[in-house]
């Protein structure tokens, strides 16, 4: 049976990947109407990922014998300063995504349950993940000088990215 406290942490985690979603898809809309359709799909998929995560995290609490707790999700900002501003946001927002993990895991070694332990170690590895890709993104945009061509470019690449379930495997 999961804490008290840990339960609160897990639902705060579900309402987080939800705002993480919700600001994605933000993101998507943002480039989509700025005329970069590939970047709108990253982040279309970036957003349903986050789905993906909100609804794992709700799963192991119930499996834990325990009920989530819902909130509010907040709105996400509806403009941005252009593409950089953008991909900058989104490393600031996964920073900080990767602190609450990282409290999880913290909080779930000190109350020695390993499940939920073992859990989050996931989200600990993704995070990495996710931290790199928006650096290596904010990097690249940096070395062209935030062309209109390297953007032209970016839009191509990230046009290729399609959806596949993380937790499709049965990992985690
Ligand atoms: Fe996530
Ligand atoms: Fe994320």
């Amino acid at each position: 049976m999961l804490s008290e406290a840990l339960t609160k942490a897990l639902s705060e985690q579900v309402n987080a990947e939800y705002y993480s979603a919700y600001l994605y898809l933000g993101m998507s809309a943002y480039a989509d109407r700025e005329g970069y359709k590939g970047i709108a799909n990253w982040f279309f998929i970036q957003a349903q990922e986050e789905r993906a995560h909100a609804v794992h995290l709700y799963q192991h609490i119930l499996e834990r014998g325990a009920s989530p707790v819902f909130t509010d999700i907040q709105a996400p900002p509806a403009s941005f300063a252009g593409i950089k501003d953008v991909f900058e946001k989104v490393l600031a927002h996964e920073r900080g995504v990767t602190a609450r993990i990282n409290k999880i895991a913290s909080m779930a070694a000190e109350e020695k349950d390993h499940a939920t332990y073992n859990f989050i170690l996931w989200y600990v590895n993704e995070q990495v993940e996710e931290e790199k890709n928006a650096g290596e993104i904010i990097s690249k945009i940096n070395l062209m000088g935030n062309s209109p061509a390297l953007l032209f470019h970016l839009d191509s690449e990230l046009a290729a990215r399609t959806f596949t379930d993380p937790f499709a495997g049965g990992s985690a």
